[in-house]
């Protein structure tokens, strides 16, 4: 039973109505300085234990990590991946702060760890979940994006589902702004309508078997007019909510500030098929397929 107040069940009516239109909508104040504050605490608590372990730093977004077993392997467990800028090319040397250094967290935060579970289960978010018509809000998905001040990358223009896809065709991302999220430190950008679009590729699954590594594009990427990506920047503590097929992407941090964020993504499991081929699969810990209601 939900137990958000009316002025927010006012602003999820709201947000609900523009998402529908553009393919995503955004809301200030969803979040309060302490639930992101417990976020962001406990992103700072994960990187002080990952650099306490000696242990090989993969590289987020190098050629060699989508053909790798520990990126394979995120898909259902909390993984750790850096920045490639945050290092020296040559010595390895690391570049900028230990809590500047990574570039994601991922995919799965939201089953094992408290913090982020109580964040992606809370009532607000069923609220949002409810007003978006899913009845079984199941989460297959969940990462901190840091987009660190000078080393965070850009993100290519991309569709949500050509990484989640079900049958039919229908996904969700909610994103949480743990910093301001500028025009200066890559804001999302969007194409508004752009959700209407086919899905123009999938990342999926080309393996012998599970435990084969191999992951493969279905199609090179689309092209889309530049001209017509709106910036869509959001204070700390905003929320927004990404269809899986709207275009998106975002430029790098060139800032001296960052831009951590939390998202996670899901489907409606009572009227939607997970696809068997997506790379991400709960191949050891099934629960990380978690329904929101149950929490
Ligand atoms: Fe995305």
């Amino acid at each position: 039973m939900s137990t958000i107040d009316e002025k927010l069940q006012e602003a999820v009516k709201k947000l609900a109505k523009d998402f529908e239109r553009d393919g995503f909508a955004y809301m200030e104040d969803f979040l309060t300085d302490a639930e992101v504050d417990a976020m962001r605490n406990e992103c700072l608590r994960l990187i002080d234990d990952e650099w306490s372990k000696e242990r090989d730093r993969h590289i987020f977004g190098n050629k060699l990590m989508s053909k790798s077993q520990y990126f394979m392997d995120s898909g259902d467990s909390v993984h750790f991946f850096f920045e490639e800028k945050a290092f020296d090319p040559e010595t390895n040397e690391l570049l900028v702060p230990k809590e500047q250094s990574l570039a994601k967290i991922a995919h799965a935060l939201h089953y094992p760890n408290d913090v982020f579970r109580q964040a992606t289960t809370s009532d607000k978010v069923k609220a949002v979940y409810k007003e978006l018509g899913y009845k079984d809000p199941t989460v297959v998905q969940s990462m901190v994006i840091f987009k660190n001040p000078k080393v965070g990358h850009e993100y290519q223009p991309h569709q949500d589902a050509s990484y989640l896809c079900t049958e039919p065709v229908h996904v969700v991302g909610i994103w949480f702004a743990l910093d301001d999220s500028t025009v200066e430190n890559g804001c999302l950008e969007f194409i508004p309508g752009s959700h209407k679009y086919p899905l123009a590729r999938r990342f999926v699954r080309a393996g012998k078997d599970s435990e084969d590594p191999t992951m493969e594009w279905t199609a090179p990427p689309a092209e889309y007019d530049e001209s017509k990506f709106v910036p869509a920047p959001v204070k700390r503590g905003g929320l927004v909510i990404i269809d899986g097929l709207v275009v998106h992407r975002s430029a790098p941090n060139t800032s001296d500030k960052s831009r951590w964020i939390y998202t996670f993504h899901a489907y409606d499991k009572s009227r939607c098929e997970y696809l068997k081929d997506n790379w991400l699969q709960p191949v050891k810990n099934p629960k990380s397929f978690m329904p929101v209601n149950a929490y």
